[in-house]
């Protein structure tokens, strides 16, 4: 198949791109580069030396015999040059990836949170009505994230997508499935939450076959693709905004810095390793939606955990000390998560769990990128909302932080 990968030179985009070719399909990488330009302003770069797309591109070719093309290109800004793109290239397969996703970085300032609503829902939109003008029947396959859905405890598993309600009518009670509520906690997740409202639109006014991943935490950095050259290595972001919490737990294990806890670290997320990831999407392009069915939704997830076990399982593992910090953000002190994943296991899953060699794996690579890491970017310094930033004011090494806010 022909696959257009938007966002293929992030974190997921990359090895996702790469097994897909691997399988035999023909990728194109669609990326504005945003999120290179976005560390720069940050002052920080990925743990892992990462070369520009061309090179991992030319990399791959070299390494395979197969050919990843790469194309700079704007969703949020360009329409008319993404529908022209669409016209001219007709993927079977779009995968949707370009959009800005820490939530961090969305509540750091007023400016970030305008530009993270803008790129967001821009992009996706732009996507959407130009799938719809060009005419393409393409499958529109979407990462959404856990975490619409907020972080209070329900009692019940999330189901993927939709949700059973009896609402009462003069007639007696009438059964309906609607999508279940989100409940975002920073801009990045309300952006994915009118994600959603505008693939249900899509999909029932204009009949596009989409998908929507609803993927929990990605951690690991290496996947079978990734090993194969040096330079075919993925980005790995460690910093408080872009690195995500195990993932961090691990880097600052390899380097001496305590494993930085927020609140009691009662918080539970859900978590996938990265190489599941590129499978799920797999799995996923096997069994899309036909035309004028509702948006597919599958929860991408494999496990989930409580933030202070993961953080004593690695101190287990690794001898870090753990140091809890006042929680930038504004969430429950401690929640529980239940989430079914059936829908990914039908297909074949067979999840990778959260097993030592794998997190000694990350504890090696970033013990082999030590130097790259600058400390004063690791604690997280954005802060929910000014009260709270008030309280973020030092690093657990006892340095004085910046507040944002
Ligand atoms: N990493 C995770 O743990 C995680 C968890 C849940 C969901 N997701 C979702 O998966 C997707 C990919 O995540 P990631 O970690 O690879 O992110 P990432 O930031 O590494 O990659 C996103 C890519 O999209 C590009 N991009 C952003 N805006 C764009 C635009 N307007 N036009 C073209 N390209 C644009 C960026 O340059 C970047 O290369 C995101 O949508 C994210 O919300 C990620």
């Amino acid at each position: 198949m022909k696959i257009a990968v938007l966002g293929g030179d992030g974190f997921v985009g990359w090895p996702t791109s790469l097994h897909l070719s691997n399988l035999g399909h023909e990728v194109h990488i669609v990326d504005n580069l945003s999120r290179r330009w976005i560390d720069t302003e940050l002052g920080v770069q990925s743990l892992t030396p990462m070369d520009s797309i061309q090179e991992r591109c030319r990399i791959w070719r070299q390494e395979t015999g197969r050919e990843i093309r790469f194309h700079l290109l704007d969703l949020a800004k360009e329409y008319e040059r993404v529908k022209q793109w669409l016209a001219e290239e007709r993927p079977d397969v779009v995968i949707h990836f370009a959009e800005q996703r820490a939530a961090p970085y969305s509540m750091k300032t007023d400016r970030h949170k305008v530009y993270t609503v803008g790129n967001n829902v821009n992009a996706t939109h732009n996507l959407l009505a130009a799938l719809v003008e060009t005419g393409i029947d393409a499958h529109l396959v979407h990462l959404g994230t856990m975490g619409v859905y907020g972080y209070s405890s329900v009692g019940a598993p999330i189901p993927e997508g939709y949700l059973d309600v009896e609402i009462a009518t003069p007639a007696g009670p009438r059964g309906q499935q609607i999508l279940y509520p989100t409940k975002p906690g920073s801009i990045y997740h309300m952006t994915k939450s009118l994600d959603q409202i505008l693939f249900q639109f899509y999909a029932q006014n204009d009949g596009l076959r989409i998908t929507d991943l609803h993927q929990g935490i990605v951690w690991g950095t290496h996947t079978d693709q990734t090993r194969r050259h040096p330079q075919l290595i993925n980005r790995f972001d460690y910093d408080g905004d872009y690195g995500t919490v195990l993932n961090r737990f691990l880097i600052q294990a390899a380097i001496g810095y305590p494993l930085t806890v927020h609140g009691t670290g009662g918080q539970t997320r859900a978590f996938i390793h990265v190489q599941d990831s590129v499978r799920c999407i797999e799995l996923a392009l096997s069994d899309a939606p036909e035309a004028g069915e509702r948006v597919k939704i599958f929860n991408q997830m494999t496990e989930t955990h409580r933030v202070r076990d993961l953080a004593e399982l690695v101190a287990k593992i690794t001898g870090a000390t753990v140091a809890y910090l006042p929680n930038p953000r504004k969430e429950a002190d401690e929640n529980d998560l239940l989430v079914k994943n059936d829908q990914f296991l039908a297909l074949g899953l067979d999840p990778i769990r959260l097993q030592e060699g794998l997190l000694s794996e990350v504890v090696d690579v970033a013990k082999k990128f030590a130097h790259r890491i600058d400390r004063k970017r690791v604690p997280a310094v954005s802060a929910w909302t000014r009260d709270i930033a008030r309280r973020v004011d030092h690093d657990p090494e006892g340095k004085r932080l910046k507040s944002v806010s």
